[in-house]
């Protein structure tokens, strides 16, 4: 009885052992291998993007200040690899030295780059100088929330590495090189930044990624076209286009902390405070729907620029005036000049509130926030929004390093750790300014 029960038994396992490896199995096989090929196909076709070397940039520094201005149309024409390469490279590249082409805000580097071509998105890696593939398919459009282009670049920056404002600051000088990259290459490009929620998040990113802005970039529909109108009643020395390229500077920006003389020339002052905040000599004659005819040294979220630069030297504190009125009047000419409002050395005054080698250094240039400035028609004036004023802030510094720099010169970027005292120096109201940076520089 048993002997039969086995032999049935028997009997029904290698019937359903057979029907499995005839049957099931092969299907299996297939499917495996159809999986197996798709993830070969996806690692190769995508992973692997690699990205040609990057062109050097000859134009000069000075000049890819004077040239930056938003662009927010753009023909269908395609980007080449070789000019993202260029882009990605000035924005956020590798350099020979380990460096990388943006400065380092309170000793973090935290930015990432999406790029979103047509096919899918990708990283950009700086160490291999490729594209990592993060996703398949066509997000331009649904990021590229307001101006179409064919490359949108999402910034976002590592929550793990730093926080909202430092994040937002890095990305200022990332956004910066963007700008003078593209430009000089005959490329365009614009920050755009959505609040609350930032544009690029339908792509779904990781969960210590936060998106910042995003900058369309492609060909603009209408040319650069520029006029050469220097500042006639500027009471500050003449702006000069130095020979240093802009890949030169790039590859060769400095972070210092000691300086040989406390001395700075006059000529240097005025280039220094020119490049954090001032307007370009040039008209934009693009013919763009850009209202604005002479451009800042850096982007403003609404056009609010709602800074106000000082200097430190050891001879006294002044502020900035680089026109009359903060709107631009069509072009005009205006009047750009320093108003001194404190006499003698307070170097040391201002080291203390933040960092000891700042009372060494022959020029501080310092970056305050205007709460007030900030309201006008849309207000973006509170605490939770002030890392749109850190993009600014850390794009103005940022424009400081890459002008000394072509003058031969180096310098730093400062976070301010009592800003009471700097407000109590500077003779601000606490509750209306926040002043965000030291850039001592010599
Ligand atoms: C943080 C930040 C956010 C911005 N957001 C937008 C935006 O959402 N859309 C846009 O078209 N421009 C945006 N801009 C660009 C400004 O409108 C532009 O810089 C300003 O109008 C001055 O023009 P210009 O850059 O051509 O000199 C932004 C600029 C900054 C710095």
């Amino acid at each position: 009885m048993i002997g039969k029960y086995f032999i049935k038994k028997m009997l029904t396992i290698s019937f359903v052992s057979v029907f499995f490896i005839v049957t099931i199995s092969p299907i299996i096989a297939m499917n495996n291998q159809y999986l197996e090929t798709n993830e070969y196909n996806n690692s190769s076709y995508y992973q692997n993007y690699e990205l040609p070397p990057p062109q050097d940039i000859d134009m000069p520094l000075e000049e890819t200040i004077m040239r930056r201005m938003s662009v927010r149309e753009f023909t269908e024409e395609p980007v080449s690899d070789e000019d993202l390469s260029t882009i990605l490279w000035s924005a956020f590249g590798m350099r020979d030295d380990g460096e990388l082409t943006v400065p380092k805000y309170e000793n973090a580097q935290a930015s990432v780059i999406y790029v979103l071509k047509e096919d899918a998105v990708y990283t950009y890696d700086p160490n291999e100088h490729a594209l990592v593939f993060y996703k398949e398919g066509d997000y331009r459009d649904i990021v590229g929330w307001q101006h179409k282009a064919p490359i949108q670049l999402g910034l976002c920056w590592n929550t793990d590495i730093a926080d909202h404002n430092i994040g937002s600051a890095e990305l200022g000088a990332v956004g910066q090189n963007i700008y003078f990259s593209a430009n000089a290459i005959g490329l365009g490009t614009v920050i755009t930044a959505q609040t609350p929620n930032p544009a690029i998040e339908p792509v779904g990113l990781p969960e210590n990624h936060q998106g910042m802005g995003v900058m369309p970039l492609g060909h603009p529909i209408h040319d650069y076209n520029f006029a050469n109108k220097p500042m006639l009643i500027s009471l500050l020395p003449r702006i000069k286009i130095s020979d240093v390229s802009l890949t030169t500077v790039l590859k060769t920006r400095d972070q210092v902390t000691t300086w040989e003389t406390d001395k700075i020339t006059r000529a240097d002052l005025s280039h220094l405070i020119w490049s954090s905040y001032g307007y370009s000599y040039y008209l934009d004659q693009s013919g763009s729907a850009n209202v604005v005819k002479r451009h800042h040294t850096v982007p403003s979220a609404h056009g609010y620029y709602p800074f106000i630069i000082y200097s430190v030297t050891k001879t006294g504190i002044s502020k900035y005036n680089y026109g009359l009125i903060n709107v631009d009047l069509r072009g005009l000419p205006i009047l750009s000049y320093l108003l001194p409002i404190a006499f003698g050395d307070k170097r040391i005054d201002i080291a203390q509130a933040s960092e000891d080698f700042v009372s060494e250094a022959p020029l501080s240039i310092i970056i305050v926030l205007d709460i007030e400035n900030t309201i006008k028609w849309d207000d973006l004036s509170a605490e939770n929004q002030r890392w749109i004023w850190y993009y600014e802030a850390g794009a103005s510094a940022h424009n400081v390093l890459l002008q000394a720099t072509s003058r031969g010169l180096a310098g730093n970027i400062v976070h301010i750790q009592d800003k009471n005292s700097i407000c109590e120096l500077l003779k601000l109201d606490n509750e209306k300014f926040d002043p965000m940076f030291i850039v001592p520089v010599g």
